[in-house]
């Protein structure tokens, strides 16, 4: 299958949209860009095609996917009720970096819901999404738009990586701007859960509806109970590499790192180091990949996936970072690390 992209990089093309559309209506597949990640979309009510999905990504069929909706009429249609915490939450922040869990309508097809009776919802802050969505006929599902096992793909290039001859197009909307998966609350429960986090964080949630826990899979690693979103339990964004986080006091941690790339050197072998711009001065060894500022949690949030998947073109044995515990984001960021290193971390 040739794949096409369609460029609007300069914003949304009507006549490109029009075809994008005309594929997810006829049961295609259409990568597009969010505010979070790309998305790798199919008409969400449509069993067949949302099956497809699951064969691009070699995605396990038990992971359900996100429905992506443009408006708040097309939640009607697809969830059986909306709790008034939900729809107080959706106020504040759709569209927006966040996604929730609904009873789901016998509408929404058992392989678009991974086999629950539950739908997770999104509508996203994307010009180019809003106008697809539409364009394909109100409800696209979409996971991110990389291979299974992969990190999730922020700009149009790793999608292409990832889907290229697989896919029927891709529209390339330049680099996204959060750069981590949306938040996702579960209104399923007895009282609302955080399954993953994201840009949105506990108290911004919490500020809005009350109290919020997190899943407790989340907060710890060896919780006897799996995570409830499917997806959180698979060692995912991981890069081909060894990563380890190493944690402590900073001047430690930059020596540490430091010391270990220099050793890993002396052996012949290629060390990445994935570093804060505050700390570049500091290394003399590696290969030194800078996130972002400390400063400025978002530059930290958009380059993490893409620094991971520059690393395994790279072809390095070992990957050294630091932790990235900032005020706001800290939580999602260290969560997509923590997995990405498959929880191994260097303490000093
Ligand atoms: O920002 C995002 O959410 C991006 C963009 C494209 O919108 N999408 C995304 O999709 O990250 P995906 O498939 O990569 O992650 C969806 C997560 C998975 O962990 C999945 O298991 C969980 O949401 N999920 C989906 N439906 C669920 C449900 N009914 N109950 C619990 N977890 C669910
Ligand atoms: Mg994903």
């Amino acid at each position: 299958m040739k794949t096409v992209i369609e460029d609007m990089r300069a914003g949304v093309r009507e006549d490109g949209i029009r075809r994008a559309g005309e594929i997810i209506k006829k049961g295609g597949l259409v990568a597009f860009p969010t505010e979070t990640v790309y998305g790798l979309g199919a008409n969400a009510l449509d069993p067949e095609a949302s099956g497809k999905i699951y064969a691009a990504k070699g995605r396990p069929s038990d992971n359900p996917l996100i429905v992506h909706i443009a408006d708040w009429e097309a939640l009607e249609g697809i969830v059986k009720e909306v709790p008034e915490a939900a729809r107080k939450l959706g106020e504040a922040f759709w569209p927006g970096p966040l996604t929730m869990i609904f009873r789901r309508k016998e509408t929404v097809p058992l392989t678009t819901t991974g086999g629950l009776e539950t739908v997770a919802v999104r509508m996203p802050d994307h010009d180019i999404a809003l106008a697809l969505i539409r364009a394909g006929g109100g409800y696209i599902a979409a996971p991110s738009a990389n291979t299974s096992g992969r990190p999730s793909p922020t700009r149009a290039s790793h999608v292409q990586e990832d889907m290229d001859g697989i896919i029927d197009m891709i529209i390339d909307g330049g680099d996204v701007g959060i750069g981590l998966e949306s938040t996702i609350v579960d209104f399923t429960e007895d009282s609302p859960v955080i399954l993953r986090p994201g840009y949105l964080n506990q108290e911004m949630i919490a500020q809005v509806i009350g109290e919020v826990r997190m899943d407790q899979a989340l907060i710890d690693e060896h919780s006897p109970r799996p995570p409830k979103a499917p997806g959180m339990k698979y060692r995912h964004y991981a890069p081909k590499a060894q990563l380890y986080i190493v944690e402590g006091e900073e001047e430690a941690v930059r020596r540490k790192i430091d010391d270990l790339a220099s050793q890993e050197e002396s052996r012949g072998r290629k060390a990445g180091i994935l570093a804060a711009e505050e700390s570049v001065p500091f290394y003399r060894h590696g290969i030194l990949k800078v996130i972002g500022s400390r400063e400025d949690e978002l530059s930290i949030s958009r380059h993490l996936f893409a620094i991971l998947r520059e690393f395994d073109a790279m072809e390095v044995q070992v990957i050294y970072s630091e932790a990235f515990y900032t005020p706001r984001m800290g939580q999602a960021i260290m969560n997509r690390l923590l997995k990405a290193a498959g929880h191994q971390i260097i303490k000093t």
